[in-house]
């Protein structure tokens, strides 16, 4: 395979993957040349649509640049994410992370195993690996090419582990103190269930999910979306669906609309409040749907 890697400003091996190879990012050192340039983080933050101060907090941001050397994906690993402007791809992981960041912090969970479901190259993976001390992060996916883009670049943490598409991962019982999947229950149809009560079996009791999804909250948001938007497009390629289906409530229930003929990942599945009230809370306690919090997915935080 090509070599698929984009080195924006980092080297080959890093000064932490060479000094602590082992899992668990305990001492992390601080890169001399980190995977975007400080000066092109500030650039973007001056854009505050592109990345709204409110999520910083008072964490120190120069030095959350500093922490992540890695490589970054090239654009056809990133899964459609700020293709062509690194900075862009890796302040926009971050956000996410941040966002996730602040809800567990709220809840006060210990973190010391955790897996990314649906991971890709790691757009957020990648911050939870940097960001956090002393986690021992999972990854998983449906698609080899990531998984084999993660071990390559990210040796021992994350984990890099390849799912397929029936239900199932090698992770122990009760292993793992919180899973997030972002963007990826919003492209699971049949096999919903059975992946709930897995994430369920290596969840911790306790531990908690981090689930986005495509609820009332989005459909209404889409309803002011270009017709261009990537989520927006991909349902008119859906035969008979139209802009103005939009304009309607969504359906209640789960409805999955369908973007290609085959393959595991070729819907987009829209979840109502309610359905996710009757049938996701026989698998986690729902504590709360926050609405749009991930670039239009509404957020469902659960516990085991
Ligand atoms: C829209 S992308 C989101 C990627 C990543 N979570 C992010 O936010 O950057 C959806 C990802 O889910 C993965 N995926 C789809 N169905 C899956 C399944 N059943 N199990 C694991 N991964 C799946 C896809 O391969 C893809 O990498």
């Amino acid at each position: 395979m090509a070599e698929q890697v984009k080195h924006s400003a980092a080297d080959s091996k890093t000064a932490d993957q060479e000094t602590n190879p082992d899992v668990k990012n305990s001492d992390v050192k601080l890169a001399k040349r980190p995977a975007i340039t400080t000066y092109d983080a500030r650039l973007i933050r001056q854009r505050p649509h592109l990345f709204p101060p409110e999520i910083i907090r008072d964490r120190d941001f120069r030095r959350m640049v500093l922490r992540d050397n890695f490589p970054l994906p090239a654009d056809d690993y990133r899964e459609g994410y700020h293709v062509g402007s690194d900075a862009s791809y890796w302040l926009n992981g971050l956000e996410c992370y941040l966002k996730t960041l602040n809800v567990i912090e709220k809840y006060e969970l210990e973190i010391s195993d955790m897996l990314d479901f649906g991971c890709a190259s790691g757009r957020v993976t990648r911050h939870f690996r940097c960001q956090m001390d002393d986690v021992q992060v999972w990854a998983a996916d449906i698609n080899p090419k990531h998984i084999d883009w993660l071990s390559a670049h990210f040796p021992r943490n994350p984990k890099a582990i390849a799912v397929n598409e029936t239900p199932g991962i090698a992770i122990a019982d009760n292993s793992l103190d919180f899973i997030s999947a972002y963007s990826v229950f919003t492209h699971i149809d049949e096999t919903e269930t059975g992946w709930l009560a897995e994430m369920r079996r290596v969840l911790r009791p306790g531990g908690m999910a981090y689930f986005t999804v495509h609820n009332e909250d989005t459909w209404r948001a889409m309803s002011d979306l270009d017709p261009a938007n990537r989520l927006v497009a991909s349902m008119l390629r859906r035969e008979g669906f139209t802009l103005e289906r939009l304009q309607q409530p969504m359906p209640v229930g789960k409805t999955a609309y369908y973007f290609a003929d085959e393959g595991a990942y070729r819907a987009q599945v829209f979840h109502s409040n309610c359905y996710l009230r009757e049938v996701w809370s026989q698998f986690f306690t729902i504590h709360e749907i926050l609405p749009c919090e991930q670039q239009r997915q509404s957020v469902v935080i659960m516990t085991k």
